[in-house]
């Protein structure tokens, strides 16, 4: 931070003894004693009044003159803060590697760096910081930064789903006042993503590794005491050993998918994806998994033309299979699983996937549930079929990184239908 320097020259009058300012106006007091003996011997002037006027005229000069001085600080002040900031400070806003403003101490915006520009459309030089930034902390912020201290103040901004660390530093000018704040942005939402998810990782993964992990410790306790010297069912207990173990890998393998898939919520996919395409492949994988559980999956709704959307291609896989899956394993009594794929040009043009099976549905209180984290309509009927609960999590978090959606249509006993929209590039 800048220290403030003192104006000093017209801090001299201020600090200097009586002596000294009786020495400053030395000649002024001669000419006056001259004055007054003139007028005592040619004018007959009372000596009493012209020592008593000399005397008052000596203590006048000796007192310091402290409103002249205080009047010529206060004009050289405000000679030396400018309104608007400088070539030389645009061009150290510019040279900050962050979206960056320079503020006048009343908060009004007075120049924004062109990350700024880029990164806050809505705020524009000549307007308050707090017309677009309506925090009271950052107003607090920028009362601090004008009175000269640096702050820093953490933020988030729901429109551009981001959190954001706003650094304001007090910017003096020569005449030691401040004249300027400048305010730079840190955006902490890749931070602050990766402290939620370990905080998540921790709590949820301990929970649902627990049950499988002493499953096998009571296994391993057995084989080595009581079923010691039992090669059949050493056999059996190895194999389900083996089933808990696929199942905490399972469990691992969904919770860093959703990890991966929050970080990057705020960052859009720039691929371009073949969504028939991806329908046609994740429909060839899931045949052995249909035919296990009796189902027939069919793809026949599909466009003429290709359809392509801008995205991931693995993660955007990665959420017709986890449909395509659900709909095989929890609707296979209905036996058949119907995947379509359909454009809506009305509105925003959109491509809407949709995998509709024919079991018993789900009923409608757990719908808006669905997508939670761990959230199963059935445990034990999920843990059956190798569920961990995180597949629709997944799919939600992808989905919001590509700026589509999930709609889950449901009646109980006659099967669901989970559609995926996805926004179609403009030109389309
Ligand atoms: N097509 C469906 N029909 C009936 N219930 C469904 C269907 N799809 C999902 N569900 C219910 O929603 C729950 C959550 O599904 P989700 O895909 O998130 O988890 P999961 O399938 O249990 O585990 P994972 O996908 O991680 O293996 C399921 O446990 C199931 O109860
Ligand atoms: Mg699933």
């Amino acid at each position: 931070m800048v220290n403030p320097e003192p104006d000093q020259s017209s801090e001299t009058a201020a600090a200097q003894r009586p002596s000294e300012r009786l020495y400053g106006a030395r000649n002024l007091l001669i000419v006056a004693a001259g004055l007054f003996l003139i007028g005592v011997f040619a004018f007959d002037l009372p000596l009493i009044y012209a020592i008593a006027a000399m005397l008052v005229l000596v203590v006048l000069a000796a007192l310091p003159q402290r409103s002249r001085a205080f009047q010529k600080r206060k004009e050289a002040d405000r000679a030396a803060v400018p309104v608007w900031p400088d070539t030389s400070m645009k061009a150290v806003a510019e040279a900050v590697q962050q979206p960056c403003f320079i503020l006048d101490v009343g908060g009004i915006v007075r120049y924004a760096n062109q990350l700024a520009m880029d990164e806050f459309p809505a705020t524009r030089p000549g307007d308050p910081l707090t017309h677009t930034f309506r925090r009271p902390e950052i107003g607090d912020a920028l009362e601090d930064a004008a009175a000269g201290q640096s702050t820093s103040v953490e933020f988030r901004e729901p429109g551009a789903n981001a959190s954001y660390l706003a650094h304001l530093s007090p910017v003096r000018s020569p005449g030691g006042g401040v004249g300027f704040v400048l305010v730079s942005f840190d955006d902490v939402s890749d931070r602050l993503a990766i402290a939620r998810m370990r905080a998540d990782f921790v709590a949820n993964a301990s929970h649902e590794l627990r049950t499988p992990l002493a499953s096998l410790t009571g296994f391993i306790e057995t084989l080595l005491g009581p079923a010691k010297d039992d090669p059949k069912a050493t056999d059996k207990f190895l194999n389900v050993m083996l089933e808990q173990a696929w199942r905490m890998r399972r469990l691992i393998d969904d919770l860093l998918s959703l990890s991966r898939a929050e970080m990057r919520a705020h960052n859009r996919p720039t691929g371009t994806v073949d969504l028939a395409a991806v329908l046609k492949n994740v429909v060839d994988a899931a045949r052995p998994l249909a035919k296990e559980h009796g189902v027939v999956l069919t793809a026949d709704a599909l466009p003429e033309e290709n359809v392509e959307v801008t995205g991931d291609h693995d993660e955007l896989v990665q959420v017709v299979q986890n449909l395509v899956e659900n709909a095989v394993r929890y609707g296979a009594s209905g036996e058949k699983v119907e995947l379509g794929l359909e454009l809506r040009p009305n509105g925003r043009a959109s491509a809407a996937l949709y995998v509709q099976d024919y079991g018993p549905g789900i009923p409608t209180e757990h719908i808006p549930r669905l997508t939670e984290r761990f959230y199963r309509v059935d445990v034990g009927a999920s843990r059956e079929m190798k569920g961990t609960g995180l597949g629709l999590a997944i799919v939600k978090h992808i989905l919001t990184r590509h700026g589509g959606e999930l709609e889950v249509e449901s009646e109980t006993g006659q099967g669901a239908r989970f559609t995926v929209t996805l926004p179609l590039p403009a030109e389309k």
